[in-house]
């Protein structure tokens, strides 16, 4: 959840096309026996009680599947995968009424259980009959009880729900065809083991792209800082040989939780033992392949602890100071005195200066 990030939108015209489905033959009755079949694509499904589904199915317009199935009250629904487009395309331009139909392109068996002509050749084929329908201007919405449902035998089914799809390769239709890529996997597999956050630790985004990112991320690595402001001042790591400020904190160790390593890191680097409160930023940094996540938060000082320096962190000769807030800021600022002779000071300095803004548009 914490690695969700907001996206720029624009406003635009009302447009269906994210109302995504896939391509279906619908086969029904002509009145003189022959059958027919149209590609429709406004599919769906509800339910009138627990198991009891019902196909939901739109069709505008005079078409002759619509008379149809107003007239027979039974059509069969069957599933384009990859292979039958051409068969889809066929029918999608060819129709029996302006007389282009003429051979008819494929086998054609009758339903198992109603008389409805079915598609050989298709993977999923419901049998379904009207129960009711809806009329919205030129448009007509069946409701309509499944009474079959045939699958090609190669595919699992347990469930009402459980399909893999990549098997089916269905043709999912938006205004052009499209192919189904990967199965992600099932309800739950993407839930994070500390459950979601709540609203009021929902965390705000900023990227910072340096100047050398490659534009591919290939490794990443995670750390939490924390903010704590005492009277005015904040607590701020001092690198004395390369001459740096930081806000303290860094890398996150083993199972650790951002907060838990925010407290670690806070007291090895400072001896200042903190309790995190709100999470209040997550700055994410580009350099050539890499992404450095830092989570920002708001810390209260509850004690003292004893510092414990990396062997790094000594040779930099890094202290704790407390400084004023203004002071910080002031020093952040300049993070664009350093583009051209110290690249790490400069994102370094805009990283905790856009920390510190955030920091000041919130309190
Ligand atoms: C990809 C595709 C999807 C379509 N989806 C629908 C649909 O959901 N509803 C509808 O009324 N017509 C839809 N159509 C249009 C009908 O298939 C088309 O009007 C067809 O000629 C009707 O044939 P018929 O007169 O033999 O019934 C779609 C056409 C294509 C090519």
């Amino acid at each position: 959840m914490q690695n969700i990030e907001p996206v720029k939108r624009k406003s635009v015209k009302p447009v269906f096309s994210m109302c995504v489905q896939p391509l279906f033959l619908i086969g029904t009755n002509n009145e003189d026996g022959s059958c027919n079949f149209a590609p429709i694509t406004w599919v769906s499904v509800t339910n009138e009680r627990d198991d009891d589904y019902l196909i939901v199915l739109s069709m505008f317009g005079r078409k002759r599947t619509k008379q149809n199935v107003r007239r027979t009250g039974i059509l069969s629904v069957n599933l384009v995968s990859r292979d039958l487009l051409p068969l889809a395309d066929y029918f999608g331009t060819h129709h029996a009424e302006d007389g282009k139909m003429q051979d008819f392109p494929c086998p054609v068996s009758r339903g198992a259980v109603l008389d409805v002509p079915v598609l050989d050749a298709s993977r999923w084929v419901y049998e379904c009959e009207v129960q009711k329908s809806v009329e919205t201007g030129d448009s007509e919405t069946f409701f309509c009880r499944i009474r079959n449902v045939q699958i090609d035998e190669r595919i699992e089914c347990r469930n009402a729900f459980d399909v893999d799809l990549t098997k089916l390769d269905p043709v999912i239709y938006s205004g052009k065809y499209h192919s189904i890529g990967r199965l992600l996997g099932e309800i739950g597999d993407f839930m994070p083991e500390d459950g979601l956050l709540n609203k009021d630790e929902a965390v705000k985004v900023v990227n910072i792209y340096g100047r050398n990112y490659s534009g591919v991320t290939n490794h990443e690595r995670i750390a939490s800082r924390g903010i704590v402001l005492q009277e005015g001042n904040i607590l701020l790591s001092y690198l004395q040989k390369p001459d740096v400020w930081m806000i303290p904190g860094g890398g996150i160790e083993g199972n650790e939780t951002p907060e838990e390593c925010c407290v670690r890191e806070l007291s090895e680097e400072t001896g200042v033992l903190v309790k995190p409160g709100k999470r209040l930023l997550l700055i994410n940094e580009y350099y050539e392949d890499w992404k450095y996540a830092s989570y920002y938060y708001l810390c209260e000082a509850i004690g003292r602890t004893e510092q414990h320096l990396t062997p790094l962190e000594q040779s930099f000769d890094e202290k704790p100071r407390w400084i004023s807030l203004k002071e910080a800021l002031e020093c952040f600022s300049k993070h664009a005195d350093y583009a051209e002779t110290d690249e790490e000071k400069r994102g370094i300095y805009l990283r905790e200066y856009t920390a510190l803004l955030e920091l000041n548009g919130k309190s």
